[in-house]
């Protein structure tokens, strides 16, 4: 184990869960949880910060601002603590209490937006405030993790690296799609692979990062209410769109196998196993990125009456929440949820 002297130096990159006999079909998890921010935002954070003290735009006397729907928010606050900035964090009411405290009790400040944009997010909103508090004192430094190259480069040299040196042989990779920074800094570094690789985008319904209708949206960390600025979908694959209630579904059957995960993670490990359910499943090998842990979701989506106020009384109640689907000797018919969009690798 390394020794360390700043929270942000360690990160465990090379964790991997077999989901085979959990969600019956050969799927990989890379697991980005383990590090002192508590989710994969900490890379993108980091590349960003180290790029703003390199250009010299952030200094001594700077206050950090972003906008974020909370791990991003973690992970700045750790790393302004260590390095003695000040951060202020916007968020919104989706944002969960416990992700919320944890940004103050390590020093920073969080404002926190009510009103919702004209596609039914806080976004807009939260974009709007940020702004505003720029140009009214140029102490303030915003990162900008929706246009911000840093964030699509940290995957590019870190996750996507992380997972070729585990599996050489990949053919699919899932990634869900927030400010979508994991997902082209994957994608953009499978294109120059030595072998095709399949790149399957994972969204929310009620997202418009992809287009479509917008929708409500109650968990936070995936989907968003615009157009992804870092996006470019000739990249992507597929994308393929997941329901809350089976992300919620998804969630709970990795915790009644002892995994405790977050909401994005229900979220693409339902949309991956629904995509091997419909393909063949023979000799491919499959990975999906976890983002974040279940801790921090505790008060939601492992919270019954927060469940059953928001999905209604029966959306745990149900064997697929429950019971590991059978391993399929090999294609699985199609099911009923389709693509929204599909291109030949
Ligand atoms: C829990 C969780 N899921 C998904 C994402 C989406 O990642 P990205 O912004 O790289 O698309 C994030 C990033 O904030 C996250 O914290």
């Amino acid at each position: 184990m390394p020794v360390i002297s700043a929270p942000h130096a360690f990160n465990e990159g090379d964790l991997f869960v077999d989901l085979a006999s959990i969600c019956g079909y050969p799927l990989y998890l890379k697991c980005e949880a383990f590090n002192f921010a508590g989710s994969i935002k900490l890379k993108a954070a980091n590349e960003m910060v180290e790029s703003a003290e390199r250009d010299g735009i952030l200094t001594a006397d700077s206050v950090l601002v972003e906008s974020s729907s909370g791990n991003l928010g973690v992970a700045l606050s750790m790393i302004a603590a260590s390095k003695g900035y000040r951060f202020l964090c916007v968020t919104d009411s989706r944002c969960n209490l416990s992700t919320r405290l944890l940004m103050e009790a390590l020093g920073s400040e969080v404002h926190i937006v009510a009103d919702q944009d004209s596609n039914g997010g806080f976004l807009g909103t939260r974009i709007e405030y940020v702004r505003n508090l720029c140009a009214s004192d140029d102490r303030y430094v915003w990162l900008s993790q929706y246009t911000n190259a840093g964030n699509w480069l940290a995957h590019y040299r870190t996750t996507a690296p992380e997972i070729t040196r585990r599996f050489p042989d990949l053919d699919v990779l899932f990634v869900g799609a927030g400010t979508t920074g994991t997902l082209m800094g994957c994608a953009r570094y499978f294109r120059e692979y030595h072998r095709p690789v399949r790149i399957v985008a994972v969204d929310a319904v009620g997202s418009v990062a992809f287009g479509g209708e917008p929708g409500r949206r109650m968990i936070p960390g995936l989907g968003m209410s615009m157009r992804p600025p870092l996006l470019d979908e000739s990249f992507v694959d597929e994308v393929i769109r997941v329901e809350e209630t089976d992300t919620i579904r998804m969630c709970h059957r990795l915790a009644r196998h002892g995994f405790l995960f977050g909401g994005s993670t229900g979220t693409v490990v339902s949309g991956a196993t629904d995509w091997l359910s419909r393909h063949g499943t023979r000799n491919i090998t499959a990975v999906a990125i976890a983002p974040d842990l279940g801790e921090r979701y505790l008060d939601t989506i492992y919270q019954t009456n927060w469940l059953q106020d928001l999905y209604g009384d029966q959306v745990l109640d149900t064997e697929e929440s429950v019971r590991p689907k059978p391993l399929p000797r090999e294609a699985k018919p199609a099911s009923s949820r389709a693509p929204v969009r599909r291109r030949s690798p």
